[in-house]
């Protein structure tokens, strides 16, 4: 049995381990078992780059960050647009599959890279996916393989600014990762005590994060923390019409690096205190996956590997209450696992006295 395999989309911490869990599980399982790896993600399924792996290729990558595959984002909506040589894109990917006469792909990715994956599922071809990202964004499951690993890392940027923040009596802002989702930062808020969180779910209101940082200082706090998400939003420009807000995001960003930065400058010119801006950035996404993601990603790809062992395609496997799930590809495809504002999370980190700015 010959099985594909590629990891598509913002690498994670755990995407190795992912992959070690189906071929062990597979080689464990099966007399006859070749594994092809599609190098840079749907980039060496389409232009036909790929490496036999061995049983070796899979041995003591459990703790490595990365993916030893390589990958790329290839955007889902230009995966119907020819290449500049006017190559057709899902074509080439199929003909590849074919004349590799794979038994099925095993694609390890994000949202976009799960719609190109029920794209393939619907073009006919065999497909079990695993949900990667830090952003915990994906629909149909609980959690993520990277997600854990990130709140580690970013909860411990914010742990870190604490005692410099807390010795000079200073207003820091640490951005965390996530456009669309405030997964990642609400967890490493909560994790690491940060005072105020801004998420892209609850858009904010500048007066009212004032007026956190004010309470604080009233209450004879020195120093305020604020874990603010890359897709935090104004509640003035939630309300926006599409265009109107990416104009204004445009003009926005010739003054200031990043959303932080622009509400660092309004808290400082309406509380007149010193703010700073750390952003740890890609190392979020970085460095070796934490024993939660080791142990999901293990249990992850040996589902992956038993739905192939039954020829069990077009899914996903998930996690929902502890148990591991197979969902649907075409349930998971062009949905986004959003915070709810009104989930007992939020509640419960209000009743702490986390200020969401709303
Ligand atoms: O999807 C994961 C993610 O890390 C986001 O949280 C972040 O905004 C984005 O990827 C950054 O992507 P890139 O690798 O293109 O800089």
């Amino acid at each position: 049995m010959r099985i594909g395999m590629l990891t598509s989309g913002g690498d994670c911490q755990s995407l190795n381990a992912s992959m070690r869990g189906v071929a062990k599980s597979l080689y464990e399982n099966l007399k006859d078992v070749e594994i092809i790896g599609f190098l840079e993600g749907y980039k060496g399924l389409i232009y036909g780059n790929y490496r036999k792996m061995e049983t070796r290729d899979f041995s003591g990558i459990l703790t490595e960050g990365g993916t030893i595959i390589g990958t790329s984002r290839q955007p889902f909506k230009l995966m119907r647009t020819p290449d500049a040589n006017g190559l057709d894109k899902v074509k080439a990917m199929k003909d590849n599959y074919k004349k590799l006469g794979l038994e099925c792909l095993v694609i390890l990715g994000g949202n976009g890279t799960h719609k190109t994956a029920n794209l393939l599922r619907e073009e006919g071809l065999n497909v079990v996916t695993l949900p990667k990202t830090i952003d915990n964004d994906i629909w149909g499951t609980d959690i993520t393989f990277g997600f854990q690993s990130a709140v580690n890392i970013a909860s411990n940027a914010i742990d870190c600014i604490h005692t410099t923040a807390a010795s000079h009596g200073r207003v820091f802002i640490v951005e965390v990762m996530g456009h669309k989702v405030g997964w990642l930062t609400l967890h490493a808020g909560i994790a690491s005590g940060a005072d105020i969180i801004l998420l892209p779910e609850i858009p904010y209101d500048i007066d009212k994060v004032v007026e956190a940082i004010e309470k604080r200082t009233r209450e004879g706090k020195s120093f305020s923390i604020l874990a603010v998400a890359e897709g935090a939003i104004s509640k003035e420009d939630a309300a926006l019409p599409k265009k109107k807000l990416k104009e204004k995001r445009a003009q926005a960003a010739k003054k200031y690096p990043s959303v932080s930065y622009e509400i660092g400058a309004k808290i400082e010119e309406k509380t007149g205190q010193e703010i700073r801006v750390t952003i740890p950035g890609h190392t979020q996404r970085g460095g070796s996956p934490c024993a939660y993601d080791r142990v999901l990603s293990t249990r992850f790809g040996a589902a992956a590997a038993k739905l192939i062992l039954h020829k069990d395609y077009g899914y996903m496997v998930g996690m929902r209450n502890g148990e591991i799930v197979k969902v649907p590809l075409e349930e998971v495809a062009g949905k986004l696992k959003m915070v709810n504002p009104d989930a007992s999370i939020i509640n419960e980190a209000k009743l702490v006295g986390i200020s969401f700015g709303d």
